[in-house]
Order: structure tokens, then sequence, then C-alpha cells
């Protein structure tokens, strides 16, 4: 670029000379300012692999308009109430945590509750935890008696589940720890070829009573694969059957293949373009029910997260940690009830999002569709001295996004619809004449229309930029 001397002057005309400084953009999100390593590939594709490839698009296209779900975390371990990793923290012996499967008495359908409170946060499809790390099967099973139908519960939970979220129009996923704490297989299946065979014939049955008997699922969610490798688990054959079974599932990739999509936990990174991703993360810092983990989330840094996980074409798996009769922790309610008020009138700028070319900055997040730019401007301005000084002191509200391409056609408050003043050349898009207080909490969305796809590439324009007395004579 050449910066002429009308350039220059219409820079420092808007920023002054101290604008360059005021510059600095917070290096905080890692989606924003890494670039996608990939670190979520794992082997080359698998003939398995290849054959879900083919119907990929079609299977996962709800998943990604939907951008939320709701990840649940129940089992023995909620009984205790000291994070789901509780028996191996503590080295509870199992003839001991066996105990806890007699006292565990979910009250009736709690997981109509989970549904409708899913329902109101916005999301779109839930998760439950069908067999944690510590072995119990909430589903009623043939092939174990450690299950919730033939222990305290007295029923089956999954199916609740099930029923629950259909009930409210909801997508169903089910998470499955191949690693397992209480069967006598599931260590030394690593050394042993007998048990192996033994455990692996269980896992694969278990899996396929679930594939079989709950009428369509929409996710097979697997989990930690200790101590196996893929082709000890036999997981081409163990993802064949679920795809037979399930024809339109979408499966991740925790049992050693690619699967459908990766599964980045507690932090959100993008997997390399092309790639589906799914960040999940906890409400507080466990999964698991734990009593006196306060660690709580605020609907700011959730809403924060949604938008971070949406601006690079991923999905926000939010977990909650029911208490052992089925309760949601009232904060967990409370924070997820603000997110779905926020969505009630911004989900636009969420659901069917595309990923973009978007750096965010430290008081701002921005999201995409098609050439619509949405600005979630969380940290709202308030009075801004402007850069003119004959309105220096004159109540106004700007502000700016540097860098933004290509030209804006209009701008409107997603909320009320009011249409935004801007001015636009070639270093700034300045949204003018706002309201000094935010019109909305925990983020305020304007949609703002292009005439292209909306990109904000401050690394690759600030360099660009013309500084006071640095490398220019005046
Ligand atoms: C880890 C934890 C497990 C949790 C899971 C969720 O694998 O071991 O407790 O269920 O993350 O992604």
């Amino acid at each position: 670029m050449n910066w002429s001397e009308g350039t220059r002057r219409s820079f420092l005309k808007q920023f002054g000379a101290a604008g360059a400084a005021a510059f600095a953009v917070a290096n905080s999100d890692v989606l924003a300012h890494s670039a996608p390593t990939g670190a979520q590939a794992g082997p080359a594709p698998t003939p398995a692999d290849l054959k879900q490839a083919a119907t990929r698009d079609a299977r996962m296209a709800w998943w990604h308009e939907a951008r939320f779900g709701m990840f649940i975390h129940w089992g023995l371990y909620s009984v205790i109430g000291q994070h789901e990793w509780a028996k191996e923290y503590q080295g509870i012996p199992i003839p001991q945590y066996e105990i806890l499967a007699r006292h565990f008495h979910p009250k009736p359908n709690a997981a109509r509750d989970w549904a409708r409170l899913a329902k109101r946060a916005g999301q779109k499809y839930m998760v439950m935890t069908t067999k944690h790390h510590e072995g119990f099967c909430n589903f009623d099973t043939r092939l174990t008696d450690y299950n919730a139908a033939q222990q305290g519960p007295g029923r089956d939970l999954v199916r609740e589940f099930v029923e629950a979220a259909r009930a409210e129009g909801l997508r169903v996923g089910f998470y499955y720890s191949l690693m397992d704490w209480h069967h006598p297989d599931g260590a030394i299946c690593k050394t042993d070829e007998a048990a192996r065979r033994r455990f692996v014939d269980y896992t694969h049955g278990l899996i396929r009573e679930l594939m079989t008997n709950y009428g369509k699922i929409d996710i097979l969610w697997y989990d930690v694969s200790w101590p196996l490798n893929a082709e000890q688990w036999e997981s081409e054959r163990m993802n064949e059957m679920v795809f037979q079974l399930q024809p339109d599932i979408i499966v991740n990739n925790r049992n050693g293949l690619e699967g459908d999509f990766a599964t980045p936990e507690q932090h959100i990174e993008a997997s390399a373009a092309g790639r589906a991703w799914e960040s999940c993360m906890t409400l507080n810092d466990s999964w698991g029910f734990n009593r006196a983990d306060n660690a709580w989330k605020t609907p700011e840094a959730i809403v924060d997260n949604l938008a971070t996980c949406a601006r690079g074409g991923g999905n926000y798996l939010l977990n909650i940690g029911p208490e052992p009769d089925g309760s949601v922790p009232l904060i967990s309610i409370e924070v997820l009830e603000a997110v779905g008020k926020w969505l009630d009138t911004n989900g636009k700028a969420i659901y069917g999002t595309e990923r973009g070319q978007l750096q965010a900055n430290v008081n701002a997040n921005y999201t995409r569709r098609g050439n619509t730019l949405y600005i979630h401007q969380h940290f709202w301005p308030g009075h801004t001295p402007a850069a003119d000084w004959l309105t220096f002191f004159q109540p106004q509200v700007v502000f700016a996004i540097g860098g933004l391409k290509p030209k804006v056609l209009s701008a409107r408050l997603l909320k009320t619809g009011q249409k935004v003043e801007f001015t636009q050349d070639e270093f700034s898009f300045r949204l003018t004449g706002m309201p000094l207080a935010a019109p909305e909490s925990p983020a305020t969305v304007i949609e703002v229309e292009c005439d292209g796809e909306p990109v904000i590439d401050h690394a690759a324009e600030r360099p660009l930029w013309p500084r006071y007395k640095v490398g220019i004579s005046i």
C-alpha cells in the first residue's frame, strides 16, 4: 500500500498521535491468534473413515446448524459429589464403590427437567453419559447387572433421557467411556489376549445394545480409549456396526479413529479447515457433580465461548453435573437461562453461522454468515472522547474495527432492528451514534451487511498502517 500524505493525515485525524498505541489487541484466545494446528488430526484415514466421509455432509448438516449442546455427566460418582474421578483420586476399592449403586435413587424423570432447561438455554442437542469410566451402566443391559435397571434406580435412566430429549425436539447423543475401572478385564486387556477378547466383546456388545434399543440416536460420543489402541479395540469394526445400526449417526474421534469431528476439551481450538470440531467444557471445573466446586463460569464467559466456537465453525458442548437425585445445581440453571435469554434475541448471530477469518479482540467477538458480519460487543465503550477536538466533550459512543474488509452496506442492532450509522475508510469501520448504555447483555450484537465475505485480519493489516514519527518523514 502506498502511504500517501493524504492517507497519513486521515489516519491521524481519526486516532490522534496515540492512536496506534491503542491498537494493542488482546492475545487471549487460542482460536483467534493461533493458526489451525490440526492438533486433533490423528492417524491416516482408514477405509471405514473414507466410507463415512461420503455421507458426512448430509449426516452433519443439523449439527453444524445447532452450534450449542448440553453435556450431562451423571452416575454413581454423583452420589459421592466429589468429581467423576473420585474412585481413582481416592483409591476406592470396587466392593466399596459398588455400594453406591444401591444408594443411587434419582427422582422420577429428572431428565425431563434437563431437557426443558436445555431448550430454555437454546441448546439443540444433549449428550448423556451412558457409562462413564466407573463402569456403571445407566441403561438396562443383559451383559452386566451393574446397571441402573437392576440397582438402586430400578429403571433405565438412558431411556428416560432419550424420551425427554425427544419430547423437547432435541437431538440425542450417547457418551460412552471405553475405559472401564470396574470390569475385571478393563486394565489387563492390554497385556492378556484372552482378557482383551472378552473385554472388546463386552464393549462392542454394550454399544450394540445402545445402538439397537433406543430408536434413532444422533451422536455417539466415545471417551478415553485407555489402555488399548484402535486396532486392539477393533474400532473400525466398532464404527461399522454403529453405522449399520444407525446410518445417520455422527461419531467423535475418541475410539482412536478420526470419526466425524474432533473434540478439544476445556479449551477452544479450531481444527484445520474442513474438519468439524466441538469444544466440550464444564460450567465449573468438574464434569460430575462436585458440591464444593464453586468455580462457576459467568453467562458472559459462556456467551463469549459460544461465539468463539461459532467464529471458528465449531460447536460448544457445555456440561451440567446433576446431583444424585437428578436436580441441576441452581447456579447452572441460572447461567444457562441467562445464556438462553440472550440467544432468544441474538440466536441469528450463532446458529448456522460459518467459519470465518475474523480476529477477535478483548472488547468484541465476531461471527458471520455469508456476507453478514455479527459484532458481539461485550465491553460497551460508553462515552467515547472524539478524535476531533471540536466535539471532544460531546457525549457519544463510538466503536470501531480496524482492518475490516470489504465495504459495509448497512448496520443495525440485532435486538431492535434499529439502524446504526457508520463511517468506513481504508483503516477502520466506525459505528457512531450508539446509545450510551449497552442495549443488551452479556453482549450487544450488531448485524453488518458487507458486499463480500467479511474479513478482519489485524495481523496482516497492522504492519501496513502508518505510525507517527516512525519511519515516515513529516
Ligand atoms: C475426560 C475426563 C472425563 C470426562 C471427559 C469429557 O476424558 O476423564 O471425566 O468425562 O473428559 O470430555
